[in-house]
């Protein structure tokens, strides 16, 4: 079975900022829950409507709908070779269904302390067309309002994006989903690397674990 990557870590530590890098080095597609769920609500489905309120809220959606959003995820062609999970999984019951249906090669957990994450969820934005991440102050686009990746003109920022939405995102985050950095470690799969620190240098040191 061909393997994937976790890319893990709080809310607002990098792990989409840093993705683009690890796909361009491993060739293995990002596969991010937060943004398949932010498609669903923006199509209208079924999956978007069951979502909206637990993410508008800060809490994670159920097990049994992440679980089958990856599963389903899963069985098209460009998984095949594994993929980059980001943001998945987020709980004990999620990464046990996981080991069922796909090998992991490894976990890169991305750490920054809770102490910087208001900042920096505060002031991101997207561009609405190819979802490249900014920051008003750490990582502005070169022009304003133009995206360095497309050019397009349109940036948007996320309805979870405010400082009560991430105080209860980080509690979430501290209850269901830390605890699975023991889980990996006991399986050998978990590398930390040090988020704390400039975007390139977070970026140097996962291409050394790569
Ligand atoms: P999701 O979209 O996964 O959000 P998250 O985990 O809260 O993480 P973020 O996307 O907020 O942060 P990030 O680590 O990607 O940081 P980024 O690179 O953008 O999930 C959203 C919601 O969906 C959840 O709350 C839940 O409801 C639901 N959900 C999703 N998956 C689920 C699952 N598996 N189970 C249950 N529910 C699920 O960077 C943040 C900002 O910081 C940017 O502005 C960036 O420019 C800046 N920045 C990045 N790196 C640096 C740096 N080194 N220095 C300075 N600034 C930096
Ligand atoms: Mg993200």
């Amino acid at each position: 079975m061909a393997s994937s990557i976790v890319l893990f870590g709080p809310p607002g530590a990098g792990k989409g900022t840093q993705a683009g890098n690890i796909v361009a080095i491993t060739g293995k597609p990002q596969v991010s829950t937060g943004d398949m769920l932010r498609a669903a609500l923006v199509e209208g489905t079924a999956l978007g409507l069951e979502a909206k309120g637990y993410m508008e809220a800060g809490q994670l959606v159920p097990d049994d709908v992440i679980i089958g959003l990856i599963e389903e995820r899963l069985t098209q062609s460009d998984a095949s070779d594994g993929v980059l999970f980001d943001g998945f999984p987020r709980t004990i019951a999620q990464a046990e269904a996981l080991a069922e249906i796909a090998d992991v090669s490894v976990v890169i957990a991305i750490e920054v302390p809770d102490g910087r994450i208001v900042d920096r969820i505060c002031g991101r934005y997207t561009c609405n067309s190819c979802d490249a991440v900014y920051h008003d102050t750490f990582n502005p686009t070169q022009t304003p309002e133009i995206c360095d990746h497309c050019g397009h003109t349109k940036m948007k920022r996320r309805a979870d994006d405010n400082e009560e939405t991430v105080r209860t995102r980080l509690a979430a985050y501290h209850e269901q989903t830390a605890p699975l950095a023991d889980w990996y470690r006991h399986r050998d799969l978990f590398v930390a690397v040090d988020g704390d620190q400039d975007i390139d240098m977070v970026s140097a040191s996962i291409s050394a674990v790569l």
